[in-house]
């Protein structure tokens, strides 16, 4: 099957003071549609930058990407490559464009010449997808981090978009805001079958992934399940990447232990792992 993103001989440096700085160098995988995938990286590894090349607000400075098929270089269909990939980045004011929900929403389909009864039609169905139709007729400004994140994504939605790029997108938020804008991705993926590319530097986020890429440096240093990245200690190290806080904790118990490591990915599996080590003896307070 054709990949939804092909990467080829990617290269990219700024053209500014920084120029003759591979700040990608050499990266080369392709997307299918329908994957969540996973980002990580230490800073300046060129996650964001890559993130920009997805929907063509950078171009490569040699190699190529294909977004289901078109070239990013390919100036007259550009509105097209951004119509399918569209990019949440960290900060939700940034974003948001109009006062209201609803306004801000309809404000990408109405540069598309949309009937308005279709665009009414459109900004419900999106708003529903984020859980926020509740709030159509509120003013953003009143909406919490986690609620104009969800706003964000759903003027994103409103174009009907194959692929959603997430640049650090709960960095900012507080844990219920960030497992908000988590859920909105898991619900994405499986209902509409969006691919999601999720930046993220929280580990427990990169579990739901079907595939992680490592970045360092402007290189893949490996692409794999979430369970084979993080029982990969050679990588963690050269990467610098942390583990989930399950994960490390039944990495601590069964070294303190000298039991034979295992890599958990949640509190589920942790709990069925201890369940094992502590072979079934009864454990309490009294
Ligand atoms: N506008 C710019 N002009 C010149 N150099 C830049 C620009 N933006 C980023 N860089 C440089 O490119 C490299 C990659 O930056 P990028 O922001 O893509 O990394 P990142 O992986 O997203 O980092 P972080 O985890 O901090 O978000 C860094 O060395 C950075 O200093
Ligand atoms: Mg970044």
């Amino acid at each position: 099957m054709r990949p939804l993103i092909d990467v080829n001989g990617l290269h990219f440096s700024y053209l500014n003071e920084n120029f003759g700085k591979e700040v990608l160098n050499d990266l080369n995988f392709s997307i299918q549609q329908g994957e969540f995938i996973a980002i990580v990286g230490h800073n300046g590894s060129g996650k964001s930058t890559l993130a920009k090349l997805f929907n063509a607000i950078f171009l490569p400075t040699s190699g190529t990407i294909f977004i289901d098929g078109i070239d990013t270089l390919n100036k007259e269909l550009i509105f097209e490559i951004r119509k399918q990939v569209g990019v949440v980045f960290q900060n939700p004011d940034n974003q948001i464009v109009a006062t209201l929900v609803e306004e801000d929403v309809a404000f990408a389909p109405e540069n598309l010449s949309v009937s308005q009864e279709k665009i009414g039609e459109i900004v419900d169905l999106a708003l529903e997808m984020v859980d926020m139709k509740k709030f159509k007729k509120s003013a953003v400004h009143n909406l919490s981090g986690g609620q104009k994140q969800r706003v964000a994504i759903a003027g994103i939605l409103a174009m009907n978009p194959k692929c959603i790029v997430f640049d650090e997108p709960t960095s900012m938020l507080d844990p219920v805001g960030r497992k908000e804008v988590l859920d909105v991705m898991k619900k994405l993926n499986r209902e509409n079958k969006t691919t999601i590319i999720n930046i993220t530097h929280h580990m427990e986020e990169v579990v739901f992934a079907n595939r992680v890429i490592v970045m360092k440096d402007g290189e893949i240093l490996k692409q794999d399940t979430p369970r084979n990245i993080f029982s990969d200690q050679d990588l963690l190290k050269k990467s610098g990447l942390l583990v989930p806080q399950v994960t490390e904790f039944l990495n601590t118990l069964c070294s303190e232990l000298a039991l034979k490591k295992r890599t958990v990915l949640d509190v589920d599996e942790c709990v069925e792992a201890l369940a094992e080590v502590l072979g079934g003896e009864k454990i309490g307070d009294n």
